[in-house]
């Protein structure tokens, strides 16, 4: 018997039964799907964690199906033939079935797989999906749009990279879905270290930012605004200790050279620390306890090891105290700084509570020039336009930071880098964690962490002696508009 003619049969049951033909679809399916995303893989951006799945999982399992049912459809219908049930078509009937099939299972391929599972895989991993799509994310999305992460998408954040980090995800998405159909949400949601679902920074922060980086003592120049007719402003100064893992510092103490943190919180949003654990490289440990713990309550808490997110808890979606919002925006000159009492008003409007945000949106400019209007009705009439401008950059304030149908106002979700709008550092650092001895106490000397050259001065020698006090200025106060 030659080779030629044992092939024959072969083919003809093959395309004589559905079930080898089957097998052929999800073969030619998965080898198209991996033709989709090898121009990723090539390039490297292999971040979408929809797709790392659909690699990593789903087409070698399509082809693997496919790949056993060929050879099962054959054998079955061999012994059906055998049986004398079936009469297998010619050799050229079965290649031409076979080629037609072929055509069409690549045509439909071609056209599902360039569109809808692309583009959808795509659009699911877009922050259009994450905050727009989901209306309980809206605060989120808002204020992440004005961080400077703007650039780093949803998911790269809030999803570990693999297959594993995916599978995580979708199954809290499932749960939030759950939620959000049957509108029993949580407001306001917690936020991610309360609910503890955040995914780990050693897979989220670090694929960017290198822990053991040296950062170096980095300046930072903030200016406020007193609250008289004058809006007087004030800078202060900060040279903040970052260090990194060799040099030491805020960095260094916390997270380099093997050094590791556990602390223990007594309340879900992680704002009281009575215990914490410190362990330096070789291995040494010291407790510290706050004196107002009770160790029986202590025990019972749960713990947690201390990572980036723990001080950088709002790197992309933080929201503002509205003292600070008003300062940062005067600062910028996106809001006016020799409008008499502006500061002042401009903190009482944001203040105040609204209905919505379309109730913020119409209340807050109306107020602010009625104020000016009978208070200062020469100034206003010179210039109405930079009233009214200034009313709806604080209602675009108020909205960016509040979302009342959400419960979400000033302050609800506090930024832990720092210590002055919420315990942030001193959760731990407020001089009143020791070790049982007391030898140790976890520092609370202003000067580990910054030295502050100036603090609220109206003219800082120290930024003459920089050479950058001009940059201080605000952006109209030369102008002279008054
Ligand atoms: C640079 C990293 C990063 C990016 C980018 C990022 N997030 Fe987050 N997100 C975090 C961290 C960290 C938390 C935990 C905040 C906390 O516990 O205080 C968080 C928490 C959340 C929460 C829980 C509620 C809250 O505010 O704490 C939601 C919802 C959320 N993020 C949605 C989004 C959406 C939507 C996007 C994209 C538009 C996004 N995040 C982009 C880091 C990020
Ligand atoms: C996909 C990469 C990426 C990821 C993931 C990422 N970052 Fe960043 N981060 C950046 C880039 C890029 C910048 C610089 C932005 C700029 O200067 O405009 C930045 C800036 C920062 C800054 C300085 C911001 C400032 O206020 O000037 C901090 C702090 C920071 N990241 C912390 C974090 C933390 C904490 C996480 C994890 C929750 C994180 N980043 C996740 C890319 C990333
Ligand atoms: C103990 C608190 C703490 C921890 C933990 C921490 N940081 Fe920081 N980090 C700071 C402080 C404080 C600054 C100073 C910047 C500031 O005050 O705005 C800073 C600054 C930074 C900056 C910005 C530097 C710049 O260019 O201005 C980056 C980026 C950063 N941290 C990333 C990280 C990453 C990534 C991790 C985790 C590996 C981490 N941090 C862990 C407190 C911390
Ligand atoms: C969970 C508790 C905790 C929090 C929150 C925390 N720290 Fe620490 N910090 C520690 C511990 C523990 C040590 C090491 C104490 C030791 O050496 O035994 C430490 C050490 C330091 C040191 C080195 C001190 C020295 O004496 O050399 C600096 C600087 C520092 N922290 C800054 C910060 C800053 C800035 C923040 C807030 C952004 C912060 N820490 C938040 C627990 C904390
Ligand atoms: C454990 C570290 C740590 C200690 C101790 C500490 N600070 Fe700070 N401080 C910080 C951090 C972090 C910030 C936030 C920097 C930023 O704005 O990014 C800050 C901010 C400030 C600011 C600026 C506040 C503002 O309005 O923005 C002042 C003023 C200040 N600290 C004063 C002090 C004084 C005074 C002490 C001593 C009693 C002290 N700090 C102790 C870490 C510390």
């Amino acid at each position: 018997m030659s080779i030629e003619s044992s092939k024959r049969p072969v083919i003809a049951l093959l395309a004589s039964n559905w079930l080898s033909m089957l097998g052929v679809a999800l073969a030619t399916t998965a080898g198209f799907s991996w033709l989709f995303v090898l121009p990723m893989r090539v390039e490297g951006r292999m971040v979408n964690p929809y797709i790392g799945v659909l690699v990593v999982f789903v087409i070698p399992l399509v082809l693997l199906i496919g790949l056993i049912l060929i050879p099962t459809g054959i054998v079955l219908q061999a012994r059906r033939v055998r049986a004398g049930a079936r009469i297998l078509p010619s050799s050229g009937a079965a290649w031409r079935r076979l080629g037609i099939f072929f055509g069409l299972m690549s045509f439909v391929n071609l056209l599902i797989g360039s569109q809808a599972t692309y583009r959808a895989v795509q659009y699911m991993d877009t922050q259009n999906f994450c905050g727009a799509t989901c209306h309980v994310m809206t605060p989120e999305f808002t204020a992440w749009q004005h961080a400077p992460h703007s650039r780093v998408q949803c998911v790269e954040c809030h999803i570990a990279p693999g297959a594993e980090g995916f599978l995580k995800a979708k199954m809290a998405g499932t749960e939030q879905l759950v939620e959000v159909v049957t509108d029993s949400y949580k407001r306001p949601i917690p936020s991610g270290l309360e609910s503890n679902k955040l995914t780990n920074s050693a897979e989220t922060c670090e694929n960017c930012h290198a822990r053991n980086r040296d950062i170096g003592t980095p300046v930072i120049i903030e200016t406020k605004y007193k609250d008289d007719a004058s809006n007087t402003p004030t800078s202060t100064v900060l040279t903040m200790m970052v260090g990194g893992a060799n040099s030491g510092g805020i960095h260094g103490a916390h997270m380099g050279n093997g050094a590791r943190i556990v602390y223990a919180t007594a309340d879900p949003k992680r704002q009281v620390i009575p215990w914490v654990e410190y362990t330096d490289a070789s291995g040494v440990k010291r407790t510290y306890v706050s004196s107002d713990a009770k160790p029986a309550e202590v025990v019972k808490m749960p713990r947690f090891a201390m990572q980036c997110v723990d001080c950088h808890n709002r790197p992309a979606h933080s929201f503002d105290l509205a003292d600070r919002a008003v300062d940062k925006a005067m600062s910028r000159g996106e809001l006016p700084t020799d409008l008499p009492f502006f500061k002042k008003k401009a903190i009482e409007l944001l203040g105040s509570a609204y209905q919505s945000n379309e109730d913020a949106a119409k209340q807050i400019p109306v107020k602010l020039t009625q104020f000016y209007k009978s208070s200062y009705a020469d100034l206003y009439a010179r210039n109405p336009r930079k009233v009214d401008a200034a009313g709806a950059m604080l209602a675009d304030i108020y909205n960016r930071n509040n979302f009342p149908d959400l419960k979400v106002t000033w302050g609800t979700y506090p930024n832990n880098l720092g210590h002055m709008d919420s315990p942030g550092c001193f959760r731990c650092h407020d001089g009143n964690h020791a070790t049982e001895d007391s030898k140790y106490v976890i520092s609370n000397d202003c000067t580990v962490c910054h030295q502050t050259p100036a603090v609220d001065e109206t003219s800082p020698a120290i930024l003459k002696t920089l050479g950058i006090e001009t940059r201080l200025l605000p952006p109209d106060s030369t102008s002279g508009s008054k």
